[in-house]
């Protein structure tokens, strides 16, 4: 699809390495180091690395992110919780973005969006604390409507656009939640705001999403790294900008 002229320069493709942390927390030794992760992502291209610091540290671990930002020169994109431990955290290690991301310990991975609208008291401090110390700011929101309106009113520059029910649909169902995407993404751009994608993108699911001209980042993790297990991680990443590449 040709959509030269209306689409940003390049559509980024951010790496999210939690998992390789994952399997390595399965033995609790070192192997496999995610930092190893983040600079094969960096040497095969990719434009940013991701890594979400949960609650209960069940893969990236503190000291995973300092040794991260160390490895690399690629933009830390920190997913967090909207809590107090977590602002603290990413003043004290300032990645070039934060992403806020709804959290329930109970959760496999961070299964909705953030519910912006519903939380603008709690959230807009935090919006407000981390974009004085110049982290990009972004909100993992649904495609809704009301939660663009909600990151318009937090001032939030960026929002990434929670693609897991596109992922999971099938047929028209995914036909609707693609349109919904896409028409969020472009109410985002119209007013200001950078908007990103992500979750459960796969090599097949991957180019209707990336085609929208919009869109700025894909922040793609699981599918990569199950991936690398059988082609090896660079490999994977080069075959995702490939596709990506391919939908603009
Ligand atoms: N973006 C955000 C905000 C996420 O929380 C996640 C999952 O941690 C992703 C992208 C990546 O999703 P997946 O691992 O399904 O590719």
């Amino acid at each position: 699809m040709t959509l030269a002229g209306t689409a940003p320069a390049r559509l980024r493709l951010g790496v999210n390495i939690d998992h390789v942390a994952t399997v390595r927390n399965a033995r609790g030794g070192d192997h496999p180091d995610p930092v190893r992760a983040a600079e094969i992502v960096a040497a095969v291209g990719g434009d940013g690395i991701t890594a979400h610091l949960r609650e209960d540290r069940r893969h990236i671990r503190d000291e995973d992110i300092a040794r991260i930002q160390a490895c690399t020169d690629l933009p830390l994109n920190f997913e967090m919780a909207a809590t107090e431990e977590m602002v603290a955290f990413a003043l004290r290690h300032r990645p070039h973005a934060a992403c806020i991301v709804p959290e329930r310990r109970e959760e496999r991975t961070t299964e909705g969006g953030l519910d912006a609208a519903g939380q603008h008291n709690r959230l807009a401090p935090i919006v407000a604390r981390l974009a004085d110390a110049g982290i990009r700011v972004s909100l993992f929101i649904a495609p809704e409507p009301r939660q663009i309106e909600a990151a318009m009113q937090l001032r939030a520059p960026v929002v990434e656009l929670h693609t897991g029910e596109y992922a999971h649909a099938e047929g028209e169902a995914r036909a609707h939640e693609l349109r919904r995407i896409a028409d969020m993404a472009a109410l985002a751009a119209r007013n200001g705001i950078e908007p990103h994608a992500g979750h459960g993108l796969t090599y097949d699911n991957v180019q209707p999403i990336a085609a929208i001209p919009q869109l700025a980042e894909l922040n793609i993790g699981h599918y990569l790294i199950g991936e690398a297990i059988f082609t090896g991680l660079g490999p994977a990443v080069l075959k995702m900008r490939e596709l990506m590449d391919a939908a603009r």
